[in-house]
């Protein structure tokens, strides 16, 4: 039996990294019946830590912790050499924005990792109900680890291939992140474009490869969306947009502006901000940095990072990423309580 069918509502929380995730918003998730996931990418061990602790603190219920597996060093050494001239050009371009807006652009770090093994460590000392990871498939001996402490271990998987590899890697759970889904896509390979693939579509066809629970993400915001999921054979869904102006969501006043403006009409998927494709509503960044961005993540995330954080402060909608999946216009600001016991009926 999974954690997620011990519950009450079969839904996830997705992590999402960048502050959107609070510990509020977690407990929140949990505490209405649902799973409430920690986003730990970009997080420093010790905020993780505080994190984990916090979010402890607001509920007694489970709740998980999703992790950004990274590039091995080889893979890494090779993005510097294919892209470092073209990531300084992406760097140069933006650095006018960042002038007007009193920073600097960053600068991109080859050889970092988001601290893998001091998360893996910490996460195999706090034992969570729950470890995820995307971007990747963990190494079958941490996955062990994991096991061993008692974490059922998720693996988000964007094609039948990662869905094949993440089995083999002794995964508990695969969430199945479609093509209408908010954010990153999780795809284990950067570079490449993503299998262009809803999420009824991905359990079409896993349904039959592997013999794991299946989560399906990307795009659910109603009951009905639910519904279709569970028909077609998931147990259970992983939403993100759905939540991000719940009350409890720590998504930035400039964000939540963003998702609400009547002159930002369209969604689609773009390297523009970090390197790696993502679902996000079109604004004036999207426009202008698109075809600069190559396919380095996270160095082209780390050069946008200050320029987007002061964009945000300065309330510039035209300047942040603003993830959204395909249902953002159904977002709704109420307690994400409310938000999770309407969606599962
Ligand atoms: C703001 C935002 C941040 C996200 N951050 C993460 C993350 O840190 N880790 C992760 O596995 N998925 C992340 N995702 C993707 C979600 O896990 C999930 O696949 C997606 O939200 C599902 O589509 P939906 O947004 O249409 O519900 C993020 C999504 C959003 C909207």
């Amino acid at each position: 039996m999974s954690v997620l069918s011990g519950r009450t509502l079969p839904v996830i929380g997705a992590p999402m990294a960048g502050g959107v995730s609070s510990p509020l918003l977690v407990a929140a998730v949990s505490d209405a019946g649902g799973l409430g996931m920690i986003a730990a990418g970009y997080r420093t061990p010790e905020q993780l830590a505080t994190d984990l602790v916090h979010t402890r603190d607001l509920t007694s219920e489970p709740f998980g912790v999703n992790l950004f597996v990274p590039a091995d060093p080889a893979r890494r050494s090779r993005d510097r050499r294919s892209h470092e001239a073209a990531v300084s050009r992406y760097r140069e371009a933006l650095q006018d924005r960042a002038q007007e807006l009193g920073v600097d652009a960053g600068h991109p770090q080859w050889e970092g990792d988001d601290h893998w093994e001091e998360k893996v460590v910490l996460i195999e000392t706090f034992a969570p109900a729950v470890v995820s990871c995307t971007f990747g498939v963990p190494p079958v001996e941490v996955v062990r680890r994991w096991q061993a402490v008692g974490s059922e271990v998720h693996v988000t998987v964007t094609s039948p291939s990662e869905a094949l590899a993440a089995a083999a890697a002794q995964a508990d759970v695969l969430i199945l992140q479609g093509q209408e889904a908010g954010g990153h896509r999780g795809s284990h390979e950067v570079e490449a474009e993503p299998e262009p693939i809803d999420h009824l579509g991905l359990l079409e066809t896993v349904r039959g490869l592997v013999d794991l629970p299946l989560v399906a993400a990307g795009g659910i915001t109603t009951a009905g969306d639910l519904r279709r999921a569970l028909d077609a054979g998931a147990a259970g869904v992983q939403i993100g947009t759905a939540l991000l102006l719940a009350t409890e969501s720590g998504a930035s006043m400039t964000y939540r502006a963003a998702l609400r403006d009547p002159g930002l009409t369209e969604r689609v998927t773009t390297r523009a901000f970090s390197g790696r494709v993502a679902g996000a509503v079109r604004n004036a960044f999207v426009d202008r940095y698109a075809e600069l961005a190559p396919p380095a993540f996270p160095a082209v995330d780390q050069v946008s990072r200050p320029v987007r954080a002061a964009a945000a402060r300065a309330g510039d909608v035209h300047g942040i990423h603003i993830w959204a999946g395909a249902g953002w216009r159904a977002c709704q600001d109420r307690p994400a309580g409310e938000i999770i016991r309407e969606l599962a009926g």
